[in-house]
């Protein structure tokens, strides 16, 4: 791609990769055909589609839409060739216990962003009665008195986990009576697999604050769905950066200023204009970018999942910010990337201080983990020059037609080679 242009246009938001990864999962709780609708295209969705067919399902991806329906004879078992593909494979854990009284499901191991525990996930499930085992690399769960039905159970998380919160909002889903999670995620797309499980025929409430309570369904499985996904705010919050970083006047369709408060003030501190016009966003930036600090914290405070993008804003800022990570303690790989670019960036354990140099050069960078590699796009757009961001596998993981897109509103690339690259 070549820096420069500034972005001017309409950019339209699929749906969320990370609301749609659980309800995908949450279709194992019933023999009925569901239906989801505005999927994006992405290869986390495919990932869990072929995971899904593995444990014995039958999975229709057209997407924006995908079906959902009994095939043969389920498996109950996750192998590691697709869990270490995508660590989300960890969401079948709660409803194939529930719903079959086992499970045999990898651990995911740790990636690029950190270690990313699942300790959480596990200590709920033994809450609820099931009996885990930990034996070569696989988490083996079985329900009370060997493959009973799950309890229900008062659980307390000692960390806002959004997949552990999702997973056992699931596993509770058919569970006997009614459990209680505390400390809960508030993330949109749990309140969103909220939404899905009620259609589903559970009494779920308080999905998206912190208490969340589920009373299990009886009849051994749920009813089968059709549902609309929600909107990427991750992959709305990309754009409004990336608009932010070039100048120009782009209005993002089908993104909730609400579902993005923290990064939408932080923006507005660094000079850029947001307004609300229906169901889209208009940013725009008419003057300078300030610096501004950042710490990355569990919704609703600033995403993790927008650190990356962020902080090559702040690379263009005239003076010095600050960005903690506190979610992950891996998560600054796309730094030295950015510093062969030009940008000058100290990395202090979990803390970047980043001194605003207001300009970047092209190089040839690599991308290390999905929102890394949004964030050398977006450094890409404004830098002098050409840049090529190699291997860009990460990003169809979860940015559906990332360079369509951009390129839809005057951004100058191209795909040159395709995703192995
Ligand atoms: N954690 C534990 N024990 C657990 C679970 C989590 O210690 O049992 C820790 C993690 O290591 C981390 C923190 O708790 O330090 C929060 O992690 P969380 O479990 O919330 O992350 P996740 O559920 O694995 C989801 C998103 C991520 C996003 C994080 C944080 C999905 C499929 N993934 O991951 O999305 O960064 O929440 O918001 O929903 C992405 O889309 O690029 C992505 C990485």
């Amino acid at each position: 791609m070549r820096g420069g242009a500034a972005l001017n246009g309409t950019v339209r938001i699929s749906g969320a990769k990370n609301a749609a990864l659980p309800i995908l999962c949450a279709t194992l709780l019933s023999d009925g055909a569901s239906r989801l609708r505005n999927v994006p295209a992405l290869r986390d969705i495919e990932t869990t589609a072929a995971l899904l067919r593995f444990l014995g399902r039958g999975v229709t991806v057209d997407a924006p839409e995908v079906r959902v329906e009994a095939g043969s004879d389920i498996k109950p078992e996750a192998p590691y060739e697709l869990v270490k593909q995508m660590r989300a494979s960890i969401l079948v854990l709660g409803p194939l216990v529930a719903r079959f009284g086992r499970a045999k499901v990898s651990l995911p191991g740790g990636c690029a962003i950190g270690a990313r525990p699942v300790d959480q996930h596990l200590k709920g499930l033994e809450a609820m009665g099931a009996n885990i085992r930990l034996e070569r690399g696989y988490v083996h769960a079985e329900g009370p008195g060997g493959g009973g039905r799950l309890r229900g159970a008062e659980i307390y998380f000692d960390i806002p986990t959004v997949t552990g919160t999702e997973n056992l909002m699931m596993a509770a889903a058919l569970a006997k009576g009614r459990s209680t999670l505390v400390n809960c995620a508030r993330e949109p797309e749990v309140e969103e697999l909220g939404r899905v499980l009620n259609k589903m025929g559970v009494e779920v409430t308080g999905a998206g604050t912190d208490v969340i309570h589920v009373v299990g369904v009886d009849r051994g499985e749920l009813d089968p769905f059709d549902h609309a996904i929600i909107p990427d705010r991750i992959e709305a919050g990309t754009y409004l950066v990336a608009a932010a970083a070039t100048g120009g006047d782009v209005l993002v369709e089908g993104a909730e200023l609400s579902d993005l408060e923290a990064l939408v003030s932080k923006l507005r501190m660094a000079g850029v204009e947001l307004a609300a016009e229906g169901d889209a966003i208009r940013v725009r930036r008419p003057g300078p970018l300030r610096p501004v600090n950042i710490t990355t914290a569990p919704h609703p405070g600033f995403p993790t999942d927008m650190q990356a993008q962020f902080l090559v804003l702040m690379c263009l800022a005239k003076g010095e910010s600050v960005i903690t990570e506190t979610i992950f303690e891996n998560r600054f790989m796309h730094v030295p990337e950015l510093q062969r670019m030009g940008a000058s960036v100290a990395l202090r354990g979990n803390t970047a201080v980043v001194q605003g140099v207001g300009h970047l050069y092209g190089a040839s960078v690599m991308a290390t983990d999905l929102r890394a590699s949004a964030s050398l796009v977006i450094a890409g757009l404004v830098a002098e020059d050409e840049t090529e961001v190699r291997r860009v596998y990460h990003l169809d993981r979860g940015y559906e037609h990332m360079e369509t897109k951009l390129a839809r509103v005057g951004a100058r690339i191209a795909r040159v080679k395709d995703a192995e690259s």
